[in-house]
């Protein structure tokens, strides 16, 4: 399959070859190889997923300690490092109160001081960070999704190009991608085990995440208010689809050989949470994709309490279909998996870990941003009722996230309408 449109602007959305070698390159590379020397483990964003992050890193490699710790908020870095003392890597934890930061700046200090750097804040900041973590040269896991925008998937694509010219290793926390039984099975459908693809029909119905954690009388200004609730805030989040969907958005991608689609339309709204403490993002999308072969994408995601809720992706072919998350494919080329379940979470980071220790970077920038994308474009169709292409997805103005943060006011976005909300 070709790459839709291929032209000068989209060069970084259709980059696949890797970067040359230099000769900074390889010292770079060698510089950790081998578990010569201690890994100093780094995390900003020390939440859910940041706290099991940081363990996985250093369940990954005994060679490492978790070095610094950053978080936008005290309590939140408080609970994350009490977790992490009472788990099975906590003889290496190592987190004196000098290294830990707080407020929006936190993150430099931690990269500053560390080899490797665990990327887990809310989205919005994901560029941010990835930016300066590649220019002071540091491994990064980056947490899905990479950006909330156009424009931050450009600002992650070109840092991971320029990871490559320095040998760093970028793994993304899209995480069905390191799951044994979906890679074994996806390769099967990549080696042509249920025939061409027609469609690909991916479902995220679920009853949502976490209320608003704080009230606006608990908090000292609208910008903690909105950072304490990230989700219900589109700079912070990208909204349900791009947080939450994207996983199955991400398989559809990957079914496809992540080429991504010529276009895509959508419909989507705020139906059943519709109170104003959840923000400005929707609770439903209904996203159709048309790839240049013909092959259609099907994109269903939902956050409605007490309603039927599954999470469910099929790829149909002309000789079959599979069942993603079964796995198991049907047809003349049935198959079923049945080796061993590993842990995903834990698998990126042993690939991450063994990448760095054998001096091989990994990449994974490329498929991360595509899906981001996809999730991006998908949603803003639904937000201006529009037709999108992945041209105009790709090129967007968008820049959700503000430019300086401060405590302070912060206006939010109207919810968006389509019909009336523009697309930049
Ligand atoms: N791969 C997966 O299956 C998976 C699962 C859960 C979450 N995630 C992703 O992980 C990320 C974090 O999600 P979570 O569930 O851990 O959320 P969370 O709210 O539990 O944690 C996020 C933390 O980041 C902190 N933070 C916000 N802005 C910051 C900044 N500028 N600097 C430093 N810290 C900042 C918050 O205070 C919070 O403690 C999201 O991107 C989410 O999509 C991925």
């Amino acid at each position: 399959m070709q790459d839709a449109q291929p032209n000068r602007r989209s060069f970084l959305m259709n980059t696949t070859a890797a970067v040359a070698t230099t000769a900074s390159l390889s010292l770079i590379q060698n510089a950790h190889a081998a578990g010569s020397d201690k890994l100093k483990v780094g995390l900003i964003g020390c939440g859910g997923r940041g706290t099991g992050a940081a363990e996985q890193a250093l369940t990954a490699d005994k060679n490492t300690e978790l070095y610094a710790m950053a978080d936008a908020f005290e309590d939140r870095l408080e609970e994350s490092l009490s977790a992490l003392k009472s788990s099975p890597v906590a003889e290496r934890v190592a987190v004196p109160k000098d290294r830990q930061y707080t407020g929006f700046d936190g993150y430099k200090s931690v990269i500053d001081q560390c080899d490797v750097v665990l990327l887990t804040t809310p989205p919005g900041f994901r560029p941010l960070h990835l930016e300066y973590a590649v220019e002071k040269g540091r491994h990064a896991f980056i947490e899905k999704p990479v950006a909330v925008d156009a424009t931050g998937v450009r600002s992650v694509l070109a840092s991971c190009e320029k990871a490559k010219t320095k040998g760093l290793s970028i793994v993304a926390g899209l995480c069905w991608r390191y799951y044994a039984p979906r890679v074994e099975t996806m390769k099967r459908v990549h080696d042509g085990a249920i025939g061409r693809l027609i469609a690909i029909e991916t479902t995220y119905d679920s009853n949502g995440v976490w209320d608003p954690r704080k009230k606006r009388d608990e908090v000292k200004s609208e910008m903690e208010y909105q950072m304490r609730n990230w989700y219900y805030y589109d700079w912070l989040s990208g909204d349900h689809i791009v947080e939450q969907a994207v996983h199955g958005i991400d398989t559809m991608g990957w079914a496809m050989g992540d080429v991504p689609p010529v276009r895509c339309f959508a419909s989507g709204g705020r139906q059943a949470r519709i109170e104003e403490r959840y923000g400005n993002i929707y609770d439903h999308f209904s996203v159709v994709y048309e790839y240049e072969d013909g092959t259609r994408g099907y994109h269903n995601s939902r956050h409605w309490k007490n309603a039927f809720s599954q999470v469910k992706d099929y790829i149909h072919g002309e000789k079959g279909m599979c069942d993603v998350f079964a796995p198991k494919i049907t047809g003349p080329n049935k198959f079923a998996y049945r080796g061993k379940k590993t842990d995903m979470y834990q698998a990126e980071h042993d690939h991450f870990f063994a990448s760095i220790r054998g001096g091989k970077a990994v990449n994974d920038g490329l498929f991360a941003s595509r899906s981001t994308l996809l999730a991006i474009m998908g949603r803003e169709a639904a937000y201006t009722g529009q037709e999108i292409t992945w041209e105009q997805a790709f090129n967007s103005k968008q820049q959700l996230v503000p430019t300086k943060f401060v405590w302070g006011d912060l206006p939010t976005r109207p919810v968006p309408r389509p019909g009336v909300t523009k697309f930049v």
